[in-house]
């Protein structure tokens, strides 16, 4: 195939996780078959990030190019300058991601009219919709949020039904083939008493029986388990359409709902993503980063001060560990000298990545490691943290839950031992895959606590974007609130490029 033969249309593009991993499929001939034509974001970070990355997808491939998105990485030219510099790609980039953040419901006449113009300057090559609508009824987190909210009636809420745009975006793109990806939640969400993803699976196999616009039909798949009849694809289970990332290259437990849907007329089956012999770790993806050391949240951060509040925690965590672990007493939790908050160092040449990921991460290496930088902590969290990381090393990478705290220890929650707050310090082992990282990150640290003890803090944005499969050079724009975000709520790029080459297979048959 040739390059950009397959137009993709990127949908609730969020920083563009699915997109990087579609754009990052090569053929055999060593083209890149598909070729983002548009992404749609309404949240004004996400869609910096979105044409940042757009941009340097243009001049990656040539030397000045690199050199100078490189320059802006280290701070040594501003956005505008960078773009004024190459300003076809830049406009292209802005064209890419519509100039501005667009709502999908309230703009679509402008991305309803650039779909249609993209899709006939594409003629009859292949079109691919990507994207997943967001839905508060289908994350437990929404639904919970929601629960507290008086009178809350699910089927008068409009963002339960974002996947309507969806629908109209089918009808309008009429694309080979789409791609759409949603939290686990959709599987079990219900509105009006009735589970409604049944009727979800209905419409998106004729989506002009909705949006009353002439639509093929689609047949939807599962990526990861094989069916007995292609032409009319029927699965026993809806959890057949769980993806778990753990069991494809990511160092990272995310289970995602992700449907491949294929215009009924298209022959052919596509085949499933095929399981990973190992799983990938923590300790694999993030020993090579710069150590770095957590700040004061409530008081003067200096960092002699951190070290010898961190010195006195080593001290108490050994003493309180000695009575569950033998091998407490050996264990070296003396803090690193001199640590800062960020660094912009290159990360460590020798790494333990899994094979399979150092290229991914590292290929066109960025000259300082991006996004990389700590939050502050209140003081009696760095104890708990140091604690917390310091018994998940010495349990085989169990983290404590809120009963194996000692009493000392207790944060003041109210229902501190009870089952919402049960896993409320909980250190993401070095052994294991990472649990998911959602975008909760954004609000506090302490369920994503990094492994090593020494550094006592919660991880940064760029430990997150590895965890995610994000490559080292992809920059995260807006603030750090923003960035983790953005990051939480992705598809791994690398589990993209998967499914990326399943739909290559098999529009290429
Ligand atoms: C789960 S994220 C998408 C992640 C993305 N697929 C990826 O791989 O990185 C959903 C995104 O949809 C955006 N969004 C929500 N409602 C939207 C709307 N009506 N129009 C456009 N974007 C919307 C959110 O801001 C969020 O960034």
């Amino acid at each position: 195939m040739k390059t950009g033969t397959i137009l993709v249309i990127d949908l609730f593009a969020g920083p563009g996780g699915l997109g990087e991993g579609l754009s990052s499929v090569i053929d055999a001939s060593g083209s890149h078959p598909f070729k983002i034509g548009m992404s749609v974001e309404k949240e004004p970070s996400a869609h910096k990030t979105l044409t940042t990355r757009a941009f340097y997808r243009r001049i990656k491939d040539s030397k000045l190019g690199l050199a100078s998105y490189n320059d802006y990485l280290l701070g040594n030219l501003t956005r505008a300058q960078l773009f004024g510099l190459f300003p076809y790609e830049a406009e292209k980039a802005l064209q890419e991601t519509l100039y501005t953040p667009h709502s999908l419901g309230d703009d679509n006449s402008t991305i309803h009219k650039r779909i249609t113009e993209l899709v006939q300057n594409h003629g009859n090559k292949p079109k691919v919709v990507i994207g997943g609508p967001p839905c508060q009824a289908y994350s437990l987190a929404g639904r919970s949020r929601n629960a507290g909210i008086k009178d809350y009636q699910a089927e008068k809420d409009d963002r339960n039904f974002l996947y309507k745009e969806y629908l109209k975006v089918l009808s309008v793109a009429q694309p080979d083939v789409f791609i759409m990806e949603n939290v686990r939640g959709i599987l079990s969400a219900r509105i009006d008493g009735k589970i409604i993803f049944p009727r979800i699976l209905q419409d998106l196999r004729a989506p002009g029986r909705i949006t009353k616009i002439t639509t093929p039909k689609y047949k939807i798949f599962s990526l990861v388990v094989d069916v007995d009849n292609p032409e009319s694809p029927i699965y026993e289970d809806f959890t057949d359409y769980l993806i778990k990332s753990e069991n494809y290259g990511i160092p990272q437990a995310r289970h995602r709902v992700i449907l491949l849907g294929v215009r009924a007329d298209i022959q052919g089956t596509p085949s499933t993503l095929k399981p990973f012999k190992y799983q990938s770790t923590v300790e694999q993806v993030l020993a090579d980063l710069p150590k770095l050391r957590s700040g004061f949240s409530k008081r003067k951060d200096i960092t002699k001060d951190w070290e010898s509040t961190v010195s006195k925690n080593a001290t108490t965590v050994k003493r309180l560990l000695k009575k569950q672990f033998k091998q407490a007493k050996s264990l070296d939790l003396k803090p690193f000298k001199k640590l800062t908050r960020s660094a912009t160092q290159p990360v460590e040449q020798s790494c333990q990545m899994p094979e399979h990921l150092i290229e991914w991460y590292r290929g066109k290496e960025p000259p300082c490691v991006l996004n990389h930088e700590t939050r502050g902590h209140m003081e009696s969290d760095l104890l708990r943290y140091a604690y917390s990381a310091a018994y998940t090393q010495l349990n085989d990478g169990t983290p404590p839950k809120a009963r194996d705290f000692p009493d000392d220890l207790a944060p003041a929650h109210e229902n501190w031992k009870s089952g919402s707050h049960a896993d409320r310090f909980r250190t993401q082992a070095a052994n294991k895959c990472s649990t998911t990282v959602t975008s909760h990150i954004s609000k506090d640290g302490h369920y994503f606590i990094h492994y090593d003890p020494k550094q006592c803090r919660s991880l940064t944005v760029r430990e997150a974007a590895r965890l995610q499969t994000f490559p080292d050079n992809y920059l995260f724009e807006g603030n750090r609130t923003q960035q983790y975000v953005q990051v939480g709520n992705a598809v791994p790029p690398y589990l993209a490029q998967q499914i990326g080459k399943v739909v290559m297979e098999l529009l290429d048959q």
